[in-house]
């Protein structure tokens, strides 16, 4: 969309958050908030998109980032937030859209409705996204007049019990038409029960003008704004809802899919299965055909093409699985590349190693890649095997085609080919059993005696 300019607010305290973060930094589904408004922004191709924040948050500034910032301090309110944004941005000649960082849920055909919505003729100076959630609180509500068009915007601790009886809400997402914002915004005062600069009296300022606003309705499980831990949740819950539907649309088979919990830069191929309780942290990059047993938890991983992971398998970050790899249960991964083929069906770690392809590792079979100062690499070669319970003391080499005989502690490199044992010499001693046997029953018999006296 041309000549649209975006200010998203994110300044305020969020002191209901009760945390030394920025509010819209606590993230859902493994990403900041600001960041979802902002994903959701960037297809109308803004050309600004500015962030106002408040003084001393170096890491807002860096999640907005390339998105511009601008500082708001003291925070005096959402209509001296965006005096700010419109200061540093100048004069705009389109649109101007405002989000409040806090709703992370809104989506961009929403966005593009509303500015469409305030363009449409006769064209209105501001257009306000309207909803009606289940609760209305402490939002905004909405005074319609009767020909439908907007008339005020009244916050509920300003309300009279008539207004605070009105079910339509504001959302926080405005659009203004840009010649006029300066002006209007210019104008809002700070009588009200909290002394603030309330954005949403352009609304009653435009009116009195004699200049149309207007609202369309969005639904409220995409405009509910994050204040609280429990708002947190209910929309973490929603953009769970979000991404399996997505994943499912795109091929993906969720079993259970209320069980299954993604970030939302998991990336998953076609026709790959997910069993029930599965969780991916951030960095996840699934490909096709792959079968993701019950209670894996993956992190980071890269899987490749026709893999099995699970159950109860962890991938943490650095973990590459070439196609048709097997990772079975109770085997943990990290920083280690599997090639082709190779299988690690259970119990087993594997932390900072190159495993060529078509290796087999045997159960309880541990990389030991810290020695209590530094981490170092193994090295497994195409076509290796290791036995059960094998202890690898990095840095080592494991050649290709070589055998690692179960139980070994292996501290030396093992050349191609060949079989390394790294354990004591078995011994037999013929009879000795039968003999313990008869000395340890005599034993048991006289402690029996003993205690009748
Ligand atoms: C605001 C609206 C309310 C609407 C609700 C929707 C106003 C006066 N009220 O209320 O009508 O129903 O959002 O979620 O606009 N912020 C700043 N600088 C400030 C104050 C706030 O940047 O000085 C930012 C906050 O960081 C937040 C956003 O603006 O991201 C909204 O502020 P918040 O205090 O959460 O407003 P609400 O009380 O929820
Ligand atoms: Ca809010």
């Amino acid at each position: 969309m041309s000549s649209l300019a975006v200010i998203v607010l994110a300044a305020g305290d969020g002191t209901r958050m009760k945390s030394t973060r920025p509010k819209v930094l606590h993230e859902i589904a493994h990403r900041p908030m600001l960041r979802h408004v902002l994903d959701a922004v960037a297809p109308l191709r803004p050309g600004r998109t500015l962030v106002v924040i408040g003084k001393d948050m170096p890491a807002l500034a860096a999640a907005a980032a390339p998105a511009e910032t601008a500082v708001q301090s003291p925070p005096l309110g959402t209509g001296h937030a965006v005096k700010v944004a419109l200061a540093a941005l100048g004069d705009v000649a389109g649109d101007v859209l405002v989000l409040v960082g806090d709703a992370a849920l809104i989506t961009t055909a929403t966005l593009a409705s509303l500015i469409a919505e305030r363009r449409r003729a006769p064209e209105a100076t501001v257009a306000v996204l309207g909803m009606r959630p289940a609760e209305p609180g402490a939002y905004g509500r909405l005074v319609v007049a009767a020909d439908g068009s907007l008339e005020a915007i009244v916050e509920a601790r300003d309300a009279t019990p008539e207004q605070r009886a009105i079910a339509l809400c504001n959302s926080g997402v405005i659009a203004l038409e840009g010649r006029h914002a300066s002006d209007l915004v210019g104008a809002i005062e700070n009588q009200n029960a909290r002394h603030e600069y309330y954005l949403t009296d352009v609304v009653a300022i435009a009116r009195k003008r004699g200049l149309l606003c207007r609202t369309i309705e969005a639904p409220a499980e995409e405009t509910v704004g994050v204040n609280s831990r429990a708002e947190l949740a209910v929309a973490e819950a929603t953009m769970q809802q979000r991404l399996r539907a997505r994943h499912m649309a795109a091929g993906v088979t969720l079993i259970d899919p209320t069980t299954v919990y993604f970030s939302a830069d998991t990336v998953i191929g076609r026709d790959t299965m997910i069993e029930p309780s599965v969780i991916f942290g951030p960095g996840a990059r699934v490909g096709e055909g792959v079968e993701i047993r019950a209670m894996s938890h993956i992190v980071g991983a890269i899987i490749g093409d026709g893999a099995i992971v699970g159950p109860f398998a962890r991938l943490r970050p650095g973990t590459e699985l070439g196609a048709n790899v097997h990772v079975g249960n109770f085997v943990e991964l990290k920083a280690a590349r599997l090639g082709a083929g190779s299988k690690a069906n259970h119990l087993a770690y594997i932390g900072d190693a190159v495993v060529g392809c078509q290796v087999n590792i045997g159960a309880g079979t541990i990389t030991c890649n810290y020695d209590g100062f530094l981490k170092h690499e193994t090295r497994i070669e195409d076509g290796a095997s290791i036995g059960s319970n094998a202890a690898l003391v990095a840095p080592v080499t494991i050649g290709a085609n070589a055998i690692v005989g179960a139980g070994s502690v292996i501290t030396r490199d093992v050349p191609a080919d060949a079989l390394a044992l790294g354990r004591g010499e078995q011994v037999e001693k013929p009879g000795a059993a039968h003999d313990l046997r008869k000395r340890g029953t005599a034993a048991k018999r006289a402690k029996a005696e003993r205690s009748k006296v």
